[in-house]
């Protein structure tokens, strides 16, 4: 399991950096925004693939009112020790990006 995370994380991490350099528009809908940015390639709405599926973490934050700016915050910044051994990197997107995915990820 930790090989196979690993090798996922090789993969992911250029082609998340790739996906850096394309324009992002700030009504782009939060699906497509995720695509580009490359959390998709670790993420799905209801699957765990390298990362925590979105539902899941719908679900671990749902009673939880202070959820969304340390979302947020982890989606821009990074995050470990949360969901597992896999640490996730930093994310290319701006503050007020980060919380519109953010409440998009806790209303799943
Ligand atoms: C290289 C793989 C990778 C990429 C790219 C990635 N993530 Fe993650 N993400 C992870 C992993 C692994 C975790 C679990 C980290 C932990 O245990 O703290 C995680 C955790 C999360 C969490 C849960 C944070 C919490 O507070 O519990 C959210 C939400 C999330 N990611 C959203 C995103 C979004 C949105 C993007 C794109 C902007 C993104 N991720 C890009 C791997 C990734």
């Amino acid at each position: 399991m930790m090989r196979r995370a690993a090798l996922l994380a090789c993969v992911a991490m250029p082609l998340a950096v790739a996906a850096q350099d394309k324009p992002k528009d700030k009504e782009m809908p939060v699906t497509e925004l995720i695509d580009l940015v490359g959390c998709t390639l670790c993420h799905q709405v209801d699957n765990r693939i390298l990362g925590p599926s979105f539902k899941e973490v719908a679900v671990k934050y749902r009673n939880d009112k202070e959820a969304l700016p340390r979302v947020a915050e982890r989606i821009q910044k990074g995050s470990k020790g949360i969901w597992g051994e896999v640490a996730m990197p930093p994310n290319n997107v701006k503050p007020e990006e980060a919380k519109r995915i953010a409440e998009w990820v806790l209303a799943r």
